[in-house]
């Protein structure tokens, strides 16, 4: 392998990328990185490669915002001239977003290779945009890295022949564990002693209004007993503004940088969420997790980890935050390879191709 080109696009995709991009820059192979520009504030794209310590990508594609057909097809637009020109051996994509599939349908198309990093998980949920995205982007996977065991199992179902998947473990906990010493380091910043932590930005819980007031109202309830924290995901925030909600009683910021984040998670008493990575990365640090989802498709970290589904069901969101407040939260084992060398290993196989 000499010459390995690397797609990242969304938020996810840049702490996934940072310690396969390190460990294959140690071992001296030709790297290109293309940044889709799915997303492109500061705070959601430039913020991570200042702290994730990954390089400025050579390519830009400047793609922005759009419904999902205009953005994956503007992608691949863009993206077939950067192959054409590049000629990489092999393209790694990261995880699900719109820029994965985009990348691996174009690489498909040109007889390139490509490598998926994080294939496998399955929510079984086609109403996901990121179900689709993943289930089409491994088909078209020359290599497999799976997170845990579920995956290599879901990609056997699926077909995909046994030589091409390898457990290497879990990249996103790669990047936690290196940071994880400086946030902790983090002042508070006048944060309260005990508080919950928000996250909420799938279109199924914030794109129907219905649904988004009551899960403000039940965080309004919560928030009698606990200080609300909450990080607006961009396209919560517009829905918050187009629907006219209140949100007197959190307290808001603009989505935060890595490091920050990662501390105010480590520091959180719950969790609730309807985020992917962060139900993994509460799994690892042993803090408890709400998810706001009916299904998952990590479900180590409701087996072996912290999580718990509360789906839209608000009574059980409140008695699952008193049980832990009570003292009652899970207690969790670390899944198998979430040991901080899962980009060590991705580089080893890459390195032996
Ligand atoms: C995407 C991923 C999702 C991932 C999430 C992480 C897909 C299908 N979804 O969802 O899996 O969990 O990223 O954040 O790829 N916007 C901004 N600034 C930005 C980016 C987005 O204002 O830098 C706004 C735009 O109004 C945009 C909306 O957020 O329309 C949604 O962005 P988009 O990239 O389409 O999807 P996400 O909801 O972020």
């Amino acid at each position: 392998m000499n010459h390995i080109l690397h797609v990242v696009g969304a938020r996810p995709n840049f702490v996934k990328a940072a310690p396969v991009l390190r460990a294959i820059r140690e071992r001296g192979i030709r790297q290109t990185l293309v940044h889709t520009g799915q997303h492109y504030d500061r705070n959601m794209s430039d913020v991570f490669f200042t702290q994730l310590e990954i390089p400025e990508p050579d390519v830009n594609l400047e793609v922005g915002s759009g419904s999902h057909a205009f953005q994956t097809a503007e992608i691949m637009r863009r993206f077939e001239a950067v192959v054409l020109e590049r000629k990489p051996d092999l393209v790694v994509v990261y995880g699900d977003v719109n820029s994965t599939v985009a990348a691996a349908l174009v690489c498909s198309k040109l007889l390139v290779q490509v490598g998926h990093v994080e294939a496998g998980l399955r929510s079984f949920d086609r109403t996901m945009p990121e179900e689709i995205n993943r289930i089409v982007t491994d088909q078209l996977s020359d290599i497999l890295f799976t997170p845990s065991q579920d995956g290599d199992a879901n990609l056997l179902h699926e077909g995909v022949s046994r030589d091409r998947i390898h457990f290497v473990g879990n990249v996103m906990i790669d990047s936690l564990i290196r940071l994880l010493p400086v946030a902790e380091s983090c002042a508070r910043n006048g944060l309260p002693e005990r508080f919950a932590l928000v996250t909420l930005h799938r279109p199924s819980n914030v794109d129907d209004a219905d649904r988004l007031r009551e899960i403000l109202e039940c965080l309004t309830g919560i928030s009698e007993k606990l200080s609300i924290v909450f990080p607006v995901h961009p396209r919560t925030r517009q829905r918050i503004a187009d629907f006219g909600m209140n949100t007197d009683r959190f307290l808001l910021f603009d989505p935060m940088p890595y490091i920050e984040f990662l501390s105010l998670q480590s520091r959180a008493a719950v969790v609730i969420t309807d985020s992917g990575g962060i139900q993994e990365e509460t799994t690892y640090l042993g803090v408890p997790c709400l998810t706001m989802r009916t299904n998952t498709e990590r479900p180590i970290t409701v087996t072996a980890g912290t999580n718990i589904l509360v789906g839209d069901d608000r009574k059980k969101l409140i008695a699952e935050v008193r049980n832990i407040l009570d003292g009652n939260a899970k207690k969790r084992v670390t899944p198998p390879l979430w040991d901080g060398y899962a980009g060590e290993r991705i580089a080893d196989i890459l390195q032996q191709m």
